[in-house]
């Protein structure tokens, strides 16, 4: 089982475009996928089609009357989430998106989930996307664009991640429209500062080219990943294990309790 939290450097990165490549990769390859947008601003419901959540839907090739189920939390405003919640008169319940993904997570052998923008946007007054990232400890993929300044956004955000020791499986640079360094370089000098970290850059590519190499490998990167997540998960879980002595007032004994 293959969960992955795909969140990016910033909005309109290239994370949906890479999230339907992946579904579609997936699907493919004859695996059960499962796919969520949980929080979506600047969302119209008369371009319902276009949206994130609609684009992921076609990718899952399920009917856009499937939204609610994978995309509850809707807001018109193209703004961060918390002031689009907030023009409608509405707050978002962080637990409530945090039960939400975790359940949405046990949901299918290959399950994605999208952030929204990058990854410190605001969803309510207290609580950012790491927030939420941290709270579901999943695998992420960071996906960034080409544009200049990406390096230093790029970086940036790869150590706020490690800040909160979350393990990022790759980090995608799709190649953005407006200019920049080129994809190769850019890719490369992110790759020196990465630590061990995976870059992959994306070409600017058609949605049919799903099974593209760059795209098969952030999907073979992603499914590695899975594996050895499991085994890291039992070591770091130990790591908040604390040895106790209890002494009541007629017994005394050792007990080991594990917060993970
Ligand atoms: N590698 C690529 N090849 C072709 N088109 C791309 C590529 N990456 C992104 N795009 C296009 O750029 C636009 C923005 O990408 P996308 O919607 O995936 O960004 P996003 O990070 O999901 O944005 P948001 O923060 O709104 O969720 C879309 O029209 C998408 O199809
Ligand atoms: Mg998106």
């Amino acid at each position: 089982m293959t969960a992955i939290f795909v969140t990016g450097t910033g909005t309109d990165v290239g994370k949906t475009f890479l999230s339907a490549a992946l579904i579609r990769h997936w699907r493919m390859a004859g695996h059960a996928v499962a796919a969520f947008k949980p929080v979506a601003s600047g969302f119209d419901p008369a371009t319902a089609q276009a949206s994130d959540p609609g684009v992921l839907l076609a990718a899952l090739g399920r009917p856009i009357s499937d939204i609610d189920a994978i995309s509850p939390w809707r807001f018109a405003a193209p703004l961060s989430p918390d002031m689009a919640a907030a023009r409608e008169g509405r707050a978002i319940g962080f637990d409530s998106v945090v039960e939400f993904s975790r359940r949405a997570a046990k949901s299918a052998d290959h399950v994605l989930i999208e952030g929204v923008g990058g990854i410190m946007v605001p969803l309510d007054g207290r609580h950012t996307v790491l927030d939420w990232m941290s709270a579901l400890r999943l695998p992420v993929l960071l996906v960034a664009g080409s544009y200049l300044g990406t390096i230093s956004h790029t970086l940036t955000a790869l150590r706020v991640l490690a800040q909160r020791n979350l393990e990022v499986v790759a980090v995608a640079v799709s190649e953005s429209t407006v200019p920049g360094a080129p994809l190769d370089e850019t890719v490369t000098t992110i790759a020196r500062f990465a630590d061990l970290i995976e870059v992959v850059g994306v070409r600017r590519l058609s949605r049919e080219a799903h099974n593209h190499p760059a795209n098969a490998r952030i999907a073979t990167l992603i499914d590695s990943s899975s594996a050895i997540h499991i085994l890291r998960s039992f070591p770091r879980k130990r790591e908040f294990c604390r040895l106790r002595w209890c002494i009541g007032a007629n017994a005394c004994f050792v007990g080991i309790s594990c917060v993970s």
